[in-house]
């Protein structure tokens, strides 16, 4: 039974998307940054209001309106194929608004700079059950991965998922090296310009673990499902026990976009990984209390909590702690803006250089050419 693979409304996309590619080429080059970026952020921020808002809510994320709707905040991570949804959108068809130029500039970059309902600076990286629900059918352009046990998967699964190779049960979690990643990622038939979501049983540092594997493999586009399987279940979306044969590719990586270098010296803080902490404890982090019912808390809850464990940033710590909770605390990190925050398994050192602030209300998502 091969029927979760194409479900007709996908079918009836990858149809939209030959038809489009060349106006959101074009709509992706006017989308690189000029210096008037605060104004054409201010000129897009009101269309969106005008035009969008009533339907997408103020952050992208909003689902009131309609049971439909696809969450806004994180287009710029998707496979172009998911900015067909310019075109698709309800409001382009029904009022035959059509934007452009400086229009389509700015509220391109305006949709890119959206951070949906946590209000992290780079919600790419964390994905909502419910655009999977909408993306699992896309075999060319996602690839979901499940890191749950054996015997889970093969009960059900995320339809399309596939397990990652050589996960043994109950195993030690460390870092793997890129090339033994990127053996992996073409077993699974995945290119570097597609979109890997992860899923565990919830948000995990497991999960975490494999996305910094694959980042620092080079892949770009890489989520976490946000509240994972669980989640996934409790909205009711679908789960099969068929398992998608993928033919093998060779994973050639994009590049070493991720290697940054090492801080210098040896007398960096210590900051100890831990769980199940009752209080914030300073000089400690604890992943736990990023989390809520297995879900990311909001990037404000987050914040506050590093500051009251004395957690500061930018600075470099060496870190006490499993290597993926380590992951975990980049994860986070980058979610919250500090796009360069870098874990090195081998020195046990996290980085997170000044040049790397928060980005200063998401103003970077302007400035990033959009993912092809
Ligand atoms: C009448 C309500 C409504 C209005 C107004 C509206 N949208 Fe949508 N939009 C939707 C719904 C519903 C979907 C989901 C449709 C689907 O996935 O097939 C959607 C999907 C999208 C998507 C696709 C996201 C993806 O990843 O596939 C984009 C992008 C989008 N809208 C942008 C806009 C923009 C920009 C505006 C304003 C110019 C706008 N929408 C106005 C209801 C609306």
């Amino acid at each position: 039974m091969s029927e979760p693979r194409f479900p007709d409304r996908n079918l009836a996309m990858a149809s939209v998307v030959a038809g489009s590619v060349l106006s959101l080429a074009l709509l992706a080059q006017e989308a690189v940054p000029t210096k008037d970026g605060d104004a054409h952020l201010e000129h897009g921020r009101q269309l969106y209001a005008m035009h969008c808002q009533r339907c997408h809510g103020s952050n992208g994320d909003d689902f009131t309106c309609s049971g439909d709707m696809t969450p806004l905040a994180g287009l710029g991570r998707r496979p172009r194929v998911d900015l067909v949804g310019q075109v698709m959108s309800p409001s382009y068809f029904l009022r035959g608004v059509a934007y452009q130029g400086a229009d389509a500039r700015d509220l391109t970059g305006f949709l890119l700079s959206l951070k949906g309902e946590k209000e992290i600076d780079d919600p790419g990286l964390l994905c909502l059950p419910r655009l999977l629900s909408k993306r699992w059918g896309l075999l060319d352009y996602y690839r979901v991965i499940d890191l749950r046990g054996g015997a889970a998967y093969a009960k059900g699964h995320i339809p399309n998922a596939t397990r990652w190779p050589g996960l043994e049960e109950g195993g030690e979690c460390r870092a793997c090296a890129a090339d033994v990643v990127a053996q992996k990622l073409g077993l699974l038939a995945v290119r570097p310009e597609m979109t890997v979501v992860i899923y565990d049983d919830t948000l995990t540092p497991a999960s975490a673990l494999l996305w910094w594997d694959l980042v620092r493999a080079g892949q770009k586009n890489v989520a976490i499902l946000d509240g994972g399987f669980r989640r996934w279940v409790e909205e009711e979306n679908q789960v099969t026990t068929v398992v998608t044969p993928l033919t093998p590719v060779t994973y050639t990586s994009p590049g070493a976009a991720e290697v940054a270098p090492g801080p210098e010296g040896r007398d960096h803080p210590v900051l100890r990984l831990s769980a199940g902490l009752r209080q914030p404890s300073a000089g400690v982090f604890d992943w736990e209390r990023t989390l809520s019912d297995g879900r990311l808390r909001t990037a404000g809850e987050i914040r506050e909590y590093l500051n009251r464990s004395d957690v500061r940033f930018p600075g470099a710590y060496r870190l006490e702690g499993s290597d993926a909770e380590a992951a975990y605390l980049v994860y986070v990190l980058r979610l919250l803006g500090f796009h360069r925050a870098h874990y090195d398994p081998i020195g046990k050192l996290l980085a997170v250089d000044s040049s790397n602030l928060p980005a200063s209300e998401s103003r970077t998502h302007l400035t990033a050419p959009l993912q092809p």
